[in-house]
């Protein structure tokens, strides 16, 4: 099996590198590759690539993922999270191979304190998420072969992430304060590219599972009680903080660009029920993470 991935340096793109390496051949690309074209703002270069490998399989980890730079740049976020899925979708189709795609609780408005699910109405409050749905809506349109994981708070051990800033901040200052009022589930990349293998091996025997699906760890919490806990399993693993105050503060606080949601709960009921899969709390795979980052001292 011939499996094609786009976005192979991003957080997710890196751990399906590994992840999907079992199930068969992975032609990874990014947008520097040279041999075939992997850069998203040339949708037709991207329909060129898929016309040329014929992959049974393409999964899209490549986005447009800077939300308030967003903002200001709209047709280059709509070319990259839109345009080129559709592109991908449309050639995806002709030759019958399945396409595995990534969205965001972005899409919702963030009201409320239910956990949304896939039938909810969307209405994005950023232009990020507006891009984001309508990419899924090309995938849906062009392509009956597709899989749409909407996830939220994605994190990673390889590059920056919040654990990590949290972590330089409170061994540098003696306050700090959080947003502790939109409510969501941290989400490791490698837990998102297991999960996709999963889904792809299951979707390859059962095609009817195709379709949208909310893919988070389980539980939820607020970026307030996540720096927490990053800061209770430094102390733990012997680090030394200079922080003693840490502040819950409303997201008014800190003035962004973008809207973000306040409720980013996702209900991944679809999800576990329709590929028999079980998702761990999400403190599993940060204290991993943390476990990780601590073992290597490369904070
Ligand atoms: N991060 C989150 O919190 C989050 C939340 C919800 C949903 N998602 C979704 O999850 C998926 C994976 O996100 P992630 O967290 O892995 O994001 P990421 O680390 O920012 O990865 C996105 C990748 O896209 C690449 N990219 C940027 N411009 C490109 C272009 N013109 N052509 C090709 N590739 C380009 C980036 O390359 P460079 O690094 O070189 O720019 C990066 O490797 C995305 O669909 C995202 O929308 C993420």
């Amino acid at each position: 099996m011939n499996i094609l991935l786009f976005g192979k340096t991003g957080q997710v793109g890196w751990e399906l590198q590994r992840a999907l390496a079992p199930l068969g051949n992975v032609i990874a690309l990014d947008v520097h590759s040279k041999e075939y074209c992997g850069d998203f703002s040339n949708p037709e270069g991207i329909a060129q690539t898929v016309r040329a490998i014929k992959p049974d399989v393409i999964v899209n980890a490549a986005a447009h993922t800077a939300v308030d730079k967003a903002e200001s740049e709209q047709a280059f976020a709509q070319l990259l999270n839109s345009t080129s899925v559709e592109a991908i979708a449309k050639e995806a189709a002709k030759i019958g191979a399945w396409v595995v795609h990534y969205s965001t609780d972005y899409v919702f408005p963030g009201d409320g304190e239910t956990p949304w699910q896939e039938t909810d109405v969307t209405a994005p409050l950023n232009v990020y998420g507006q891009t984001k749905l309508d990419g899924e809506k090309a995938l849906e349109a062009h392509c009956a072969k597709h899989l749409i994981f909407r996830t939220s708070w994605v994190y990673a051990g390889k590059g920056n992430n919040f654990a990590k800033t949290m972590l330089r901040l409170a061994k540098e200052r003696t306050e700090l304060s959080v947003i502790n009022d939109q409510v969501g589930a941290p989400t490791g990349a490698e837990l998102l590219a297991d999960c996709t293998a999963h889904a792809i091996r299951t979707a390859l025997v059962k095609p009817e599972v195709a379709g949208l699906y909310h893919l988070v760890a389980s539980n939820t919490t607020t970026w307030y009680e996540y720096a927490a806990l990053v800061f209770a399993q430094a102390r733990e693993a012997g680090i030394e903080l200079a922080i003693d105050k840490l502040n819950a503060v409303p997201t008014s606080a800190y003035p962004t660009p973008a809207k973000r949601p306040q409720n980013s709960r996702l209900n991944t009921e679809k999800f576990q029920r329709n590929f028999d899969l079980v998702l761990p709390s999400w403190e599993v795979g940060v204290k991993r993470m943390l476990a990780e980052l601590f073992t290597a001292q490369s904070i």
